[in-house]
């Protein structure tokens, strides 16, 4: 894999100009200093999206999308950093040798050992031995072209065919046992394969990884035997069919999540084609990622059984996190995507994609479904977890219309449910971003203090040795996250630049909240007059808290002697706070 230098990437990113690069996608019209267009990332009307030709950054004001031209062309396009910097080095007319579809690397033996697996496992099928297994795939009403096009295959009964052939084939013993393939005890080695119809799976590039074996014989306890996780292979950092589905999500502009490989090949033997699996694996931040650079929307078409409806539950929180709402195919009546279509048809399964529930009529039916509403302590329960639902919606129509109905089904009052609502906006702000009705009022004086201060680091070096100097720890989480990647940049780089400090940034919502600092019209320069206010007002709070923590240990030590140490410490705390106010 070629390692590209952070002055190679910090030197493309300075050789295009954000604004032209934008401008080539949608139409952007200068006002002051900025320049605006209607932004890509959210159903916009108005042109929301800012772009920065002095910062070199774009920014939402509506949805929060902000990122440099490399995020820009990532989120646009659907593509990974690598081909972000591919396309905008060919812009900027950069000769670099990017690999962006990271083929293996050749010489690695695990890569040789697993094509040629694949070629005795699918050579296998065809044979006399592989009839039963044939007979069974056909009873599963997997079509031959759906055997070849996913590469299906066998392992037979004997436990050393492949260790032979591997042995045979002068591959050494370190390698053979590092494939996964292959296992040893005291007896010698032997193949962890056999009597199984053998899946490939695949990395990101379609290389092939690792197996799943079925038990076709209905013989073993275990259905499914996988390949130990390896050094390429990570369940949770790959999702089946990846690779082949890529096209077909761009295209529909949708992708959907199964939890089985079978129900993705089912679906695509029904033509739909823009499907992955998690593999029965829980839903990880990796996995959110891969399926954004896929489509802007997902769908989760999970087992309708109980552990699929809390797994579906649980990929939705993870989306939500990363600023996704999917929706849910649902199947019913307990069934996977595979038996629905054995048992309707596979022109029903397709109408059911095309009709899915949203993810709050979702988690409302089902948190009903648990739940006896017809005692108080239900109705709370079910109250309290559908506000909590609600609470995640973007679209205000759409909450408002669920908060409607929410009040119609509990009795209770609108008002009171909106009031539930509006309780934890403040919490929303911190954690998520919705720069767009931040009102500046409803803000502690610490976290306007942070904003300030925040904003004037982004910009400003001496800020930066400042705040090191004296504070070095912010009191919310969201800001504290931000300024250590500032100062991890700053000790790095000895300046600070926001569109080479977002490069350096994976976490979407602190880039989101440096696009939340940019929306907020502050002056461009700081007084020292008012660099000593924000801080200390922030060293206020950290001396409050210091004061807290020991208030509660006070309560928590025995001895008289500790207690009075103690009271000491708090007594010159609060004189240090006092002194400052
Ligand atoms: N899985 C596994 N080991 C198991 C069961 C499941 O690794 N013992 C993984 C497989 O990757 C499978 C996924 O979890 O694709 C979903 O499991 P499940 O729904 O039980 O499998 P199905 O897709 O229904 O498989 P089949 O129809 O063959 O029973
Ligand atoms: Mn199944």
């Amino acid at each position: 894999m070629n390692v590209i230098s952070k002055e190679e990437i910090q030197k493309i990113r300075n050789s295009i100009n954000i604004v032209d690069l934008i401008s080539g996608y949608i139409p952007l019209q200068k006002r002051g200093k900025n320049y605006f267009g209607v932004c890509p990332f959210h159903d916009d009307n108005n042109p929301s999206m800012s772009v920065s030709e002095e910062k070199q950054i774009y920014t939402c004001f509506s949805c929060g999308a902000t990122g440099n031209a490399f995020n820009f062309l990532m989120d646009y396009e659907h593509i990974g950093f690598k081909e972000a910097l591919k396309i905008a080095a060919d812009k900027a007319g950069i000769n670099i040798d990017i690999q962006t579809n990271i083929k293996k690397d050749e010489d690695d033996p695990t890569y040789k050992i697993y094509e040629l697996s694949n070629k005795l496992f699918k050579n296998n099928l065809n044979t006399k031995l592989g009839s039963q297994a044939k007979e069974y795939l056909k009873n599963r009403k997997i079509s031959d072209e759906a055997i070849k096009e996913f590469e299906v295959g066998l392992s037979l009964s004997k436990k050393d065919e492949l260790t032979n052939l591997l042995l045979k084939k002068n591959f050494l013993e370190k390698d053979i046992l590092k494939s996964g393939l292959v296992n040893k005890n005291e007896k010698g080695m032997y193949d962890v394969f056999y009597e199984r119809i053998m899946f490939p799976l695949w990395d990101l590039s379609g290389n092939v990884i690792a197996y799943s074996g079925r038990d076709y014989k209905g013989k073993y306890d275990n259905k499914y035997v996988n390949t130990k996780e390896t050094e390429h292979f990570k369940k949770g950092e790959i999702l089946y069919n990846y690779h082949r589905c890529k096209n077909h999500a761009r295209v529909n502009k949708k992708v959907i999540v199964m939890e089985g490989f079978m129900d993705v090949i089912k679906a695509y033997d029904s033509s739909v084609k823009n499907v992955v699996a998690t593999m029965g694996t829980a839903f990880t931040d990796k996995h959110a990622n891969l399926l954004k650079r896929l489509a802007n929307e997902v769908l989760l078409c999970f087992d309708s059984d109980d552990a699929g409806i809390k797994a579906t539950i649980s990929a939705a929180d993870v989306l939500l996190k990363h600023n996704i709402t999917p929706k849910v195919i649902e199947i019913n009546d307990g069934l996977d995507p595979d038996d629905y279509i054995d048992k309707y048809g596979k022109e029903a399964f397709v109408e059911l994609v095309e009709k899915p529930t949203t993810l709050i009529d979702f988690k409302l039916k089902h948190y009903k479904k648990d739940i006896d509403l017809k005692t108080n302590d239900g109705l709370s329960k079910y109250v309290n977890l559908a506000i909590e639902a609600i609470k995640k919606i973007e679209d205000d129509v759409y909450k408002e219309v669920s908060i409607n109905k929410l009040a119609e089904e509990s009795g209770l009052d609108k008002k009171f449910l909106k009031s539930k609502l509006d309780e934890s906006k403040k919490e929303l702000v911190a954690k998520k971003t919705e720069p767009k009705n931040v009102d500046r009022k409803s803000l502690s004086k610490y976290e306007k203090a942070e904003m300030n201060l925040l904003h004037y680091m982004l910009n400003d070096v001496s800020v930066v040795q400042t705040y090191l100097k004296r504070i070095s720890c912010l009191p919310s989480k969201r800001f504290r996250d931000l300024a250590k990647h500032i100062v991890v940049f700053y000790k790095k780089n000895n300046y600070v630049n926001e569109a080479d400090l977002i490069t350096e940034i994976d976490d979407e919502n602190i880039i989101k909240t440096i696009g939340f600092l940019n929306n907020l019209d502050l002056n461009d320069e700081c007084s020292q007059e008012e660099l000593d206010d924000y801080i200390n007002v922030i060293e206020e709070y950290s001396l409050n808290y210091s004061i807290n923590v020991l208030n509660s240990r006070l309560k928590e030590v025995k001895t008289s002697s500790e207690k009075a140490k103690i009271v000491q410490e708090i007594l010159e705390l609060k004189k240090r706070r006092d002194i400052s106010d």
